[in-house]
C-alpha cells in the first residue's frame, strides 16, 4: 500500500488536515476533555460540545495555547485518535506540518516531536513556515514576489509576515486572537450590564455582529447569569458593545502591521504598498475588518476565499507540487537522526 502523505495546520482552535490519500481537507476543534484528572473522556468537536457545560469531573482544555503545544501528551493522544477516527489511518506515512516563525526552537522542534514519535509511526516529518503555506494557498508567487504582507488572525494569534524573493523577510506573532476578542466581550457585557455570559455566547455575538460596517441600531438576546441575583436569564445584547469590546486589541494588531512596515527595507514596503495586504485565519471571516484594516493601514486590503483554511490549502499544494515541495523542509540533521 502505497503511503499516504498528512499535511497538517495545528492551530489554537481548530487543527486542520490535508489527507492525500483521499485528497480531501478536515478540521476538527483543537480540544481534549479530562475525566477525573487525566483519563481522556472525548476529543475534538465532541469534546468542545462540553465546554462550559461539563460535569465537574470532567475538564475540557485546548492543548495548544498561543499558537504552540503546551500539553505535548494531550496534543498528541489528540492528533493519533482523530486520525484513526472513521478515517484510513495508515501507518508509516509522511508529514508536512505548518509552524509559526516567531517562535523558539524548542517551541518549532515539538511540532516535530509531536508526529515523529506518535503511534503513527511517520516515515517522514517535514516542516513548512505557516505564512508561506498560507501565501501558497493564496495563489501568491512566493519565489519571484518583491514584497508582500499577510496577517493570519487566528484564535489565540495573529502572526504577520512579509514575504520577499522566496522567504520571510520579517514576522510576528502576536498573543491576540478570537479567544481574546471573546473575553474581552465578555469583560464588557459584565460591566455594563452585571450580567456573566460565557465565550461561546461571546463568540456567537462577535461573529454576529462584525465591525466596521455602517452604523445600525441591533441587538441579539443571550443566556447567561445576573450577577445581583444569581439567576440564569436571557438579555439583550447591542452590537455597539460587542463592537466596543473589540476595538482595544484590533488596534494592537493594526499597530503591528504598521510598525513591521515601518522597519521594513523601503524597496520590499514599496511593493506591499503595490501589491496589497492579505488577510487569512478563521477571525478573517468577519464582515468588515478588510475594510478596518485598509483604512487604518492605508494599503489595499484582501481576504482569502477560505481564510481558515488557507494555510492547509498552501500544504495540499505543496505536497502534490514537486516545485513548491522546496518549501518544506527535514528538521533531522545528522545528530537528531543518530539521538532517534
Ligand atoms: N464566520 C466567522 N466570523 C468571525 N470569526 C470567525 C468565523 N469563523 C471562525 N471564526 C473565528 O476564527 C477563529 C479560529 O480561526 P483559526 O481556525 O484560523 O484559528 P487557529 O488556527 O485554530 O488558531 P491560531 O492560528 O491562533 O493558533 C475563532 O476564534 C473563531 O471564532
Ligand atoms: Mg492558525
Amino acid at each position: 500500500m502505497a503511503r499516504n502523505v498528512y499535511g497538517l495546520d495545528l492551530g489554537s482552535y481548530e487543527l486542520k488536515v490535508y489527507d492525500k490519500k483521499n485528497d480531501v481537507i478536515w478540521k476538527e476543534k483543537d480540544v481534549i476533555a479530562l475525566k477525573d484528572g487525566n483519563e481522556i473522556y472525548a476529543v475534538g468537536d465532541d469534546a468542545f460540545m462540553m465546554y462550559e457545560k461539563a460535569p465537574s469531573n470532567i475538564e475540557v482544555v485546548f492543548p495548544m495555547k498561543e499558537g504552540v503545544i503546551s500539553r505535548f501528551h494531550g496534543m498528541q493522544h489528540l492528533l493519533q485518535n482523530l486520525l484513526k477516527k472513521d478515517r484510513q489511518f495508515a501507518r508509516g506515512s509522511e508529514y508536512v506540518v505548518a509552524v509559526p516563525t516567531d517562535v523558539t526552537e524548542v517551541e518549532k522542534k515539538a511540532f516535530f516531536d509531536l508526529v515523529i514519535h506518535s503511534t503513527a509511526k511517520a516515515k517522514e516529518v517535514n516542516i513548512v513556515e505557516r505564512s508561506i503555506a498560507d501565501a501558497v494557498g493564496l495563489n501568491l508567487d512566493v519565489q519571484n514576489t518583491n514584497g508582500l504582507l499577510i496577517a493570519n488572525f487566528g484564535g489565540e494569534t495573529t502572526e504577520i509576515s512579509i514575504i520577499a524573493g522566496g522567504g520571510m523577510v520579517m514576522n510576528r506573532l502576536l498573543k491576540i486572537g478570537g479567544a481574546t476578542f471573546d473575553q474581552a466581550v465578555v469583560n464588557l457585557v459584565r460591566h455594563s450590564h452585571d450580567f456573566l455570559i460565557g465565550r461561546h455566547t461571546a463568540e456567537v455575538l462577535r461573529k454576529s455582529f462584525g465591525i466596521f460596517t455602517s452604523e445600525v441600531e441591533s441587538m441579539l438576546t443571550v443566556a447567561g447569569r445576573d450577577l445581583i441575583t444569581g439567576v440564569p436569564m436571557r438579555k439583550g445584547i447591542s452590537i455597539n458593545l460587542v463592537r466596543l469590546a473589540m476595538k482595544d486589541p484590533l488596534i494592537e494588531c493594526v499597530q503591528a502591521i504598521q510598525s513591521l512596515l515601518e522597519r521594513t527595507p523601503p524597496e520590499v514596503r514599496r511593493a506591499i504598498h503595490k501589491n496589497g495586504i492579505f488577510l487569512t485565519g478563521g477571525i478573517a471571516h468577519t464582515a468588515g475588518l478588510e475594510s478596518y484594516v485598509e483604512e487604518m493601514v492605508g494599503i489595499q486590503t484582501r481576504t482569502s476565499v477560505e481564510p481558515d483554511i488557507c494555510a492547509v490549502t498552501g500544504l495540499k499544494k505543496i505536497i502534490q507540487s514537486k516545485e513548491l515541495r522546496k518549501f518544506a523542509f527535514s528538521m533531522i540533521d545528522e545528530n537528531y537522526r543518530w539521538m532517534r
